[in-house]
């Protein structure tokens, strides 16, 4: 990273004493900070309800490095770090008290980012906030998190909310899964090498599989998850954020708009779920008492805070289509959920069967290459290629092997940055191609909307599964019913 793509900002983080900023952003910013990547007068403003001062950050930000860091915290970084923290409690709802906010800024000569650590009912009440006090300049930045609305009209009245206050270019929408060192190889995989460039649309990929399983429950969110469900928590932003690197074409650019340009292209040319083919396209299961690892887990109703009914769904699979000439015929199968097997996810591209087989004393059935890139644990990108067996047998052997290229062997000095260090580094430079416009967020909740729609209107419930298995029969049947199966 380039220290000198630096400007003087500093931030804000309404919500600081909040679960994302106790567990990531103060972490992320200590790192940023010990790397030397946090210009010398950058100062942070923590914002919470609670009565305190710079102490109380000072003491949160001391106990989240010690539970989440996971190295021992270096002391001259914590010195240096500690002294640019400071705390104002604020009642986030009366707009009339942001005025004190002015106190703590420069803003003549400094870029303020705004960082929106909190649910997304108490949006537009703080843009109105800082609208009203006279904080903000054309400079400020925003940056906020999913979840960006519950459904289309949601993320709308949210977007608006916004843009009343800041224009396009000031907002930061992140998805962290944009900020993954595995997800953005995806551009290098694609555009920087002509071997997949080249093999990469219907007439050579049979089909595409993205998995994002999760070993985790719900973590003790028992009430925002039951509102949301793994397609509005998983599937509406970081699998279709994926599944837009691997089907969109060539940006013209690393540009933020050409690669907005393209990948919004992808979300209007997903076909529609229907209540005529909802069942024979998707899957969702809720996870019933199991064990993972061995040890025993609750089901999802039986959680603490739980209410012991619920229809919401913690595991979905289904077949997405993309009507478009590149990827017309080769369906993309999206499979995430909870309290799977492992924390386990990888992207499989599964190329065609050659159409004809010469090695037949080998294999009856001569196998297809298949690209495997591995998103999280074990990072790296795997290919099964057929390759002579040595000897000198009268026919030929051929046997299926792996080209294996693990990242943390490769890369070994490489430090693998932590997606929301990366994330909050590019909004302080003002770089937003890691992060999603209006549009692509408003596209991808048209299309999750179709499938929320389709499923009210056949009101089925999910399929119970077992903590710790794969997830319910029935997603094994939607890759059976093509002939195909799932990786794992
Ligand atoms: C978050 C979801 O966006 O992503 C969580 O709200 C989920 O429910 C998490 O567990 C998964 O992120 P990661 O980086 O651990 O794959």
């Amino acid at each position: 990273m380039n220290k000198k793509e630096f400007k003087p900002c500093d931030l804000v983080i309404f919500g600081v004493l909040g679960d994302l900023s106790t567990r990531k952003l103060l972490v992320c910013l200590y790192q940023l900070d010990k790397a030397g990547l946090l210009e010398p007068d950058t100062k942070i403003l923590g914002i919470d309800r609670l009565p305190g001062n710079a102490e109380l950050l000072i003491k949160t930000a001391q106990s989240s490095l010690k539970k989440f860091l996971s190295e021992p915290v270096d002391k001259a970084s914590w010195l240096k770090f500690s002294a640019r923290l400071n705390y104002l409690s604020l009642d986030l709802t009366k707009t009339e008290d942001y005025q004190q906010l002015n106190q703590y800024i420069d803003k003549e000569n400094r870029i303020l980012i705004n960082y929106f650590s909190v649910p997304p009912s108490l949006f537009k009440v703080i843009c109105q906030g800082l609208k009203k006090s006279g904080t903000l300049t054309d400079e400020s930045r925003m940056v906020m998190e999913k979840p960006i609305g519950h459904d289309l009209a949601s993320s709308q009245e949210i977007n608006d909310a916004v843009a009343d206050v800041f224009t396009g270019e000031q907002v930061c929408r992140i998805d962290h899964y944009l900020g993954k060192e595995t997800v953005l190889n995806l551009l290098a995989l694609r555009f920087a090498n002509s071997i997949f460039t080249n093999n990469w649309d219907h007439s050579t990929i049979d089909h595409v599989q993205i998995t994002v399983a999760e070993e985790v429950g719900i973590e003790g969110r028992w009430g925002y998850f039951d509102d949301s469900g793994q397609t509005r928590d998983m599937l509406q932003n970081h699998l279709l954020q994926i599944l837009t690197f691997i089907a969109m074409e060539p940006p013209v650019s690393l540009k933020a708009e050409d690669i907005h340009y393209e990948k919004i292209k992808v979300l209007k040319d997903l076909r529609m779920i229907t209540p005529e083919n909802v069942t024979e396209k998707t899957v969702r299961g809720q996870y019933a008492a199991g064990a993972i690892k061995n040890q025993p887990v609750p089901g999802y109703k039986e959680e603490v805070g739980a209410k012991t009914q619920s229809e919401t769904e913690t595991f979905v699979a289904l077949r997405a289509d993309i009507d478009n000439w590149r990827w017309s015929g080769t369906p993309f199968y999206l499979r995430t959920g909870k309290r799977m097997p492992a924390k386990h996810s990888e992207i499989i591209v599964q190329f065609k069967q050659l159409p004809h087989n010469i090695f037949t004393e080998s294999y009856a059935d001569l196998p297809a290459n298949r690209l495997t890139i591995r998103l999280q644990p074990n990072e790296g990108v795997e290919v099964d290629v057929m390759n002579k067996v040595p000897g000198i047998d009268e026919q030929i052997k051929i046997q299926k092997t792996k080209l294996d290229l693990s990242f943390s062997k490769t890369f070994k000095d490489s430090h693998i940055v932590d997606a929301y260090e990366r994330l909050l580094l590019e909004a302080m430079r003002g770089n937003s191609t890691l992060f999603i416009s209006r549009e692509e967020i408003e596209q991808a909740w048209t299309w999750v909307d179709s499938m929320q729609n389709a499923w009210a209107v056949k009101g089925d419930a999910p399929k119970p599964y077992a903590a710790g298995s794969w997830g319910p029969d029935d997603a094994c049947d939607l890759l059976k019913r093509d002939g195909r199966h799932w990786s794992s």
